[in-house]
């Protein structure tokens, strides 16, 4: 099994990373296969609704990493988005790569565990991960939950390792990741997928 992160922060060994860190120590432990991108340097345009990801089943931009996270994503059975907070909400970059990463890919994600992480100096992590879990939300990836709204505190980098219920935070959502990761193949193999209806697609009743 394997677990593609996404860490929207321009620091790389910053606070984000540090909770990062803390959960691939788990997955690994676990003999789960982990891959983390690091994307918060990268210059990501954002959507321009073009509507060519319809025809083409990707992104029309070939120029930066959105078409390789998604071939990544697609081959693996959970995903964890994890962003510093800025403005009490998930940084720019990522949002832009995660609006397009998920517009534009036709593949199903369906039953592929999402978590979230944010992480603030003071304020926002909610928000912030609020913010994360719509994207799981709306492509029918179950969402792992841990023992508080997932997030740990820091401001110069390294300082979310002092954070010790933050890290417990981290090491528990991890577990329930693989709990849930495990489960969802037991049961892919025991009871199948759930039935999907051809999609609805209406504006408001029209
Ligand atoms: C543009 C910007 C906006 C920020 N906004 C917030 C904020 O709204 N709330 C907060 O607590 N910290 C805020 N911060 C602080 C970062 O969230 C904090 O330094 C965090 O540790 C950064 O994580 P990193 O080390 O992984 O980059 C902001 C930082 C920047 C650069």
């Amino acid at each position: 099994m394997k677990v593609l992160m996404i860490n929207g922060s321009p620091r790389k060994d910053g606070n984000t990373q540090g909770a990062l860190d803390e959960m691939k120590a788990i997955f690994e432990a676990e003999g789960i296969e982990v891959e983390c991108l690091n994307v918060g340097k990268e210059i990501i345009r954002g959507c321009v609704a073009c509507g060519g990801c319809g025809k083409l089943g990707k992104c029309v931009f070939d120029d930066d990493i959105v078409n390789e996270v998604a071939a990544k994503l697609e081959q693996a059975d959970g995903l964890v988005l994890a962003s510093p907070v800025y403005y009490a909400s998930a940084n720019g970059t990522l949002i832009s790569l995660l609006d397009r990463l998920f517009y534009s890919s036709s593949f199903d994600k369906a039953m592929k565990v999402g978590a979230s992480v944010a992480c603030a100096r003071r304020g926002g992590i909610t928000a912030t991960w609020d913010e994360l879990n719509k994207y799981f939300g709306i492509s029918g990836m179950p969402i792992a939950s841990g023992q508080y709204w997932n997030g740990v505190h820091g401001a110069a980098p390294g300082q979310s390792s002092e954070d010790a219920e933050g890290m417990q935070q981290m090491r528990t959502l991890a577990r329930n990741m693989v709990f849930l990761m495990k489960s969802i193949q037991l049961g892919r193999e025991q009871f199948g997928l759930p039935e999907r209806e051809p999609g609805i697609f209406t504006n408001f009743v029209r």
